[in-house]
């Protein structure tokens, strides 16, 4: 996805969410007892150094969880806590939010109020009784591919440790798109 507007992210989201009336029947299967899961993560991603992280890790043929799903955004600042529940809403496991080192920020302090915000939804989540470990922030640079490979591989686990997020879901017996 190009870098996206809010009214892009939200757009997004819909058309990704995991209802079985939205996805065609040959690319969903039911979540049951039987089926292992498969945490779906939603990654948002700042344009100037996550995304490209990410972007070293696949042309540097860096193995990782084919977990995530990718919103590039123009920096981690414009994420809002809205963002994240959405996700959440429409099927999401997890979310994980990624942006440049502190000091590295392209609009120098967009990264800070992303840390901010997350630490003012970690609360709310736990209000929500929303297990806070389902949302993940971090920092990665263009540099980092494997920092950002190790990354979802460690959010993967966590988010597959709690389990399916059923919580915020508009359907509890929502499919997963493999
Ligand atoms: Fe990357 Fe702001 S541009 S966090």
């Amino acid at each position: 996805m190009d870098s996206a507007s809010g009214s892009d992210i939200i757009a997004f989201l819909r058309r990704n969410r995991m209802a079985e009336s939205d996805i065609p029947s040959e690319q969903v299967r039911p979540r049951t007892a039987a089926a292992p899961f498969d945490p779906r993560i939603v990654a948002f991603l700042c344009n100037w150094c996550s995304y490209a992280g990410a972007d070293l890790a696949g042309i540097s043929r860096i193995q990782y969880p084919p977990s995530v799903r990718v919103i590039r955004v123009p920096c981690s600042g414009r994420v809002d806590p809205f963002h994240i529940l959405k996700a959440l809403q429409e099927g999401a496991d997890g979310v994980l939010v990624s942006g440049c080192h502190p000091g590295d920020c392209h609009y120098l302090t967009g990264n800070y109020v992303a840390r901010r915000r997350f630490a003012v939804l970690h609360d709310l989540l736990d209000f929500f009784g929303i297990e806070p470990g389902r949302v993940t922030f971090s920092w990665v640079s263009a540099a980092e591919g494997e920092r950002f490979a190790e990354l979802v591989r460690h959010t993967t686990e966590r988010v597959r440790a709690l389990g399916p997020m059923s919580r915020l879901a508009r359907n509890a017996t929502a499919r997963v798109v493999q």
